[in-house]
């Protein structure tokens, strides 16, 4: 089974995913997303350049977007994790 640690592993392992594999590789893609995110607010940082700045803007928010679609595809593959997510985010709910 492949590590899933970095995006090549995912590209190279040259057959189709078992449910577990599958699985593994949303929550890769999740934290792929995140990492970007991490990057892009990075480089928001490091400039003035306003379109550049706009535009990184945009892929931000679409990083965004699509971190809760692999999140939504997981809850998806694996029904019981979402009861989980939803029992965490009572949780922080009730601490407000
Ligand atoms: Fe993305």
């Amino acid at each position: 089974m492949p590590e899933f640690t970095t995006a090549r592993e995912v590209i190279s392992f040259g057959k189709k995913f078992s449910k577990e594999e599958l699985v593994r590789s949303m929550r890769f893609s999740v934290a792929a997303e995140y990492e970007a995110i991490q990057i892009y607010e990075l480089i928001l940082e490091a400039t003035d350049n306003t379109h550049v700045k706009a535009v990184v803007q945009d892929i931000i928010n679409e990083e965004r977007l699509h971190a809760w679609q692999f999140l939504d595809l997981l809850s998806e593959l694996v029904p019981e994790e979402k009861a989980i997510n939803e029992s965490g985010a009572k949780e922080n709910k009730e601490r407000k």
